[in-house]
This record gives structure tokens, C-alpha cells and sequence, in this order.
């Protein structure tokens, strides 16, 4: 693969460290201050998705009180400001992932739809009969499902790099797998089920050395570090808006601007063409060749007030004071007797995943809502991980920028009552 000239990140706009006030950032997010049976709501499922603090929620409420039109193809106002809105939104996702050019940042639907379009474009170009595709044994099932679909339409094999008992890649072997045959490698940067963090940037060089792209999943990722796509060299990287408390229904597909302009449009129809008619179309240029159709604006801005919001708090203390929560949590949970920490990795972020001797998560996840604890209970829509583990299912708590230590006292609570009321 080819190196680019890198353009240093922009000075951040964030706020100084130490500065970070968590019962000021919870102000911020209307939906924490409710009781659920009769309990304070403890929202522990932001791996599933986030709350949105009122700078997103008021940003879509304006643009559809003030801006609401369709954008890039009128001359009134209205829609000269909603697309200039839009467009904006462009520039700060590059600047939130240090794009080098504003045309690498494709807007989709989300994580799921952003390796699909890799899948269906650049996979279905570049993989074919006996060709390999690697990813690795944490991911998530929207990346694994498109590539297994691809591979099975063309004859391809999807190759596994395998983790070790603490969920953590066994890098020279996906190193190995590498081979003359692979592709593209798909790998996630950030275990949703696990919380293990992959090392992005080891894992593109070794790809690289071989001509190998990566497409890194960053849906777990984006909220909570800090992601250089030109620093780390990935060749794809896939967000998704609700995860970074922006709405649902948006993400963004990083692609370097070589491979993106050499990709066939994943859809067809209005807004990514340049010219129509019967015998011929002419594909728009970037990014709005991958763009088909009436965009979900709205959401789109949505996502732009996200990105500013978590800018102004910095990433850097969002990652740090996640981390003091994640650690504070794991040496609790881990020291009630009959609990079992799934995924022990030396680097980990964002949630922790457990089971209880003879207590199905289920059950915990039920008891622990009645205290007003939300966790997810399950397979994480990342089965081969409880396959490797050898379990149907774990309890995960996972946390955001707006959890506190008091909220991990009350699951350390809740789970003292799941032992009391099933153990
Ligand atoms: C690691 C990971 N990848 C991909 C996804 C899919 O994201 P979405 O459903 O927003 O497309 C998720 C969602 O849970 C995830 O955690």
C-alpha cells in the first residue's frame, strides 16, 4: 500500500485535562434523570447504544423547525442551508478522524452498512475464487456476516485469526494468516463482547508489508478513543453515529481517497451520478458516488453536534475517565465470589463482560433491571466469541462518558442481590 503525506490532527478543541465534570456532563443528557422501578436509572448498555446530551437533540429539533429541505440539488434558501449544515458535518467527521481530504468520509447508515459497501464494491472486485479474507475471532457479526456472503458468492474463504483465553488476538498468527491469497483483512479495534482493544496500527503494518488492505471496525472505538485513520494507515474505517451519541441511522465509512475513487458505487440512483441517460450513466464524483438518494440529513446534523460535544470534552478525558471506571468495575465484579470475568485483556475500554456460576445472565440481567440497571445480557451479536468461551451468553456492563462511580456501586448492588435472590 502506498503512504500518504499525513496531515498532523488540528489542535484539539478540547477542554484542559482534568477539567472533566461528570455531574455537569450528566446535566447534559435529559433521559438519565428517571427512575425505572421505582430505582435511578443506571444506564450500563452504552455498547449497545448512547444517550444524546440536548446539543444533538436540539440541533435535529432546529433543523426541523428552521432548515428542513432537500439538500444539494435546490437554489432557495432553505436548501442551500440544510446542505450547508450537511456538508459541514463532512468536514467535522474528517476532522474527528483525521481524514486527510473531506472526500474520504462517505455518510451510511452505520457500522453494518459501512462493511457491507466495502464488501459489495471493493470485495466484490477484488475477491474471488480461491482468494482468502481474514478477520479475527472477536468480531462482531456485521463483520463477519458480509464477508462470509461475499466469500460464499464467489467462492472465496473466510480465515480466522484465533484469541487466547483472555480474549486477546494472537497477533503472529494473524500475522500468518496473511498470506498470498488474502484480500482485505477486516478486524474490529475494539471488542464489543470482550472490550479488548486490537493493536490497529501493528496489525495494518503487518497487512501492508504483504499489499494487504484493512478495513478496521471502529463502531466501539470512536466513542471513547481517540482515532488518527492516517496515523493508524487503515485503508477502511467504519463508525457508527448512536454509539458516539449522535442519533441512529448515520455512520460514517472512512475510505482513502485512491481506493474510494477506484470502487464501483455500491447503489444506484439520484445524487451519485454526474449524468443520466438510457445507453450511459456517468458516476458523481466523491464522496457523493456512494451517497444514493435523499441522505438522512437530520440525523446527519445530528451527528455533527455529537462530534463537536465530544470535541469540546476531549477525548483524551472521556478515555480517561472511562478507563478509572472500567478498572474501578473489573476489580469489584471480578472479587464477588462466582463471577467470572470474560475477556482479561491487558488493554481493554469500554465494558465488561461477566457470568455467575449457575446463574443464567438472563436472570441477572432481570434482577439487575429491577434495581434499575440497565445491562445487555447475551450473545453481543458476536457468537464465535461465546463459542471460543464455551458459554451461551454474558452479562455486560458498558460504560459512557456520563457514568460514575456510583452508578458501578449500585450494579456491585445489584449483583449482591442477584446472589441473594439465585445463588
Ligand atoms: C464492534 C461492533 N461492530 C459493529 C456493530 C454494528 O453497529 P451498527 O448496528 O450500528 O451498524 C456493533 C454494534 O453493536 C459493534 O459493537
Amino acid at each position: 500500500m502506498s503512504t500518504v503525506a499525513k496531515t498532523p490532527r488540528p489542535i484539539s478543541a478540547a477542554a484542559p485535562a482534568g477539567t472533566f465534570d461528570v455531574e455537569n456532563v450528566r446535566r447534559d443528557f435529559p433521559i438519565l434523570h428517571q427512575k425505572v422501578h421505582g430505582k435511578p436509572l443506571v444506564y450500563l448498555d452504552n455498547a449497545a447504544t448512547t444517550q444524546k446530551p440536548l446539543p444533538v437533540i436540539e440541533a435535529i429539533e432546529n433543523y426541523y423547525r428552521r432548515d428542513n429541505s432537500n439538500i444539494h440539488r435546490g437554489v432557495h434558501a432553505l436548501s442551500e442551508r440544510a446542505t450547508e449544515h450537511y456538508e459541514k458535518v463532512r468536514t467535522a467527521a474528517q476532522r474527528f478522524l483525521n481524514a486527510a481530504d473531506s472526500k474520504e468520509i462517505i455518510f451510511v447508515r452505520g457500522t453494518t452498512e459501512a462493511i457491507n459497501l466495502v464488501a459489495q464494491t471493493y470485495g466484490r472486485e477484488h475477491v474471488g475464487s480461491g482468494d482468502e479474507v481474514l478477520i479475527t475471532a472477536m468480531e462482531h457479526h456485521s463483520n463477519i456476516v458480509p464477508w462470509q456472503m461475499l466469500c460464499e458468492e464467489k467462492g472465496a474463504k473466510l480465515r480466522v485469526a484465533p484469541i487466547n483465553d483472555q480474549g486477546e488476538l494472537l497477533l503472529d498468527e494473524f500475522e500468518r494468516l496473511l498470506g498470498p491469497k488474502t484480500r482485505i483483512a477486516a478486524v474490529s479495534h475494539l471488542s464489543n463482547a470482550l472490550g479488548t482493544i486490537n493493536p490497529v496500527r501493528e496489525m495494518v503494518r503487518m497487512a501492508h508489508a504483504r499489499g494487504i488492505p484493512v478495513l478496521v471496525d471502529g463502531a466501539q472505538a470512536a466513542p471513547r478513543l481517540t482515532v488518527d485513520v492516517q496515523e493508524l494507515d487503515v485503508d477502511f474505517y467504519a463508525i457508527s453515529g448512536h454509539k458516539m451519541y449522535a442519533p441512529t441511522g448515520i455512520g460514517v465509512l472512512y475510505g482513502k481517497a485512491k481506493l474510494l475513487e477506484a470502487m464501483p458505487p455500491y447503489q444506484g440512483g439520484g445524487d451519485m451520478i454526474a449524468s443520466v441517460s438510457f445507453d450511459k450513466t456517468v458516476y458523481n464524483r466523491l464522496p457523493y458516488k456512494f451517497e444514493a438518494g435523499t441522505p438522512n440529513i437530520a440525523d446527519t446534523i445530528g451527528l455533527g453536534a455529537a462530534i463537536e460535544y465530544l470535541e469540546k470534552l476531549g477525548l483524551e478525558q472521556v478515555e480517561r475517565h472511562e478507563h478509572d471506571l472500567l478498572a474501578y468495575a473489573t476489580r469489584e465484579v471480578a472479587a464477588i465470589p462466582g463471577v467470572s470475568v470474560i475477556g482479561t485483556a491487558k488493554h481493554k475500554a469500554g465494558g465488561l463482560s461477566f457470568t455467575m456460576d449457575g446463574i443464567h445472565p438472563h436472570d441477572i440481567g432481570t434482577i439487575l433491571d429491577r434495581e434499575g440497571v440497565a445491562v445487555r445480557t447475551g450473545h453481543h451479536c458476536a457468537q464465535p466469541v461465546m463459542q471460543r468461551f464455551g458459554i451461551p451468553a454474558t452479562v455486560r456492563a458498558s460504560f459512557g462518558l456520563y457514568n460514575t462511580r456510583g452508578e458501578v456501586d449500585a450494579l456491585i448492588a445489584g449483583i449482591h442481590k442477584v446472589v441473594e435472590v439465585l445463588g
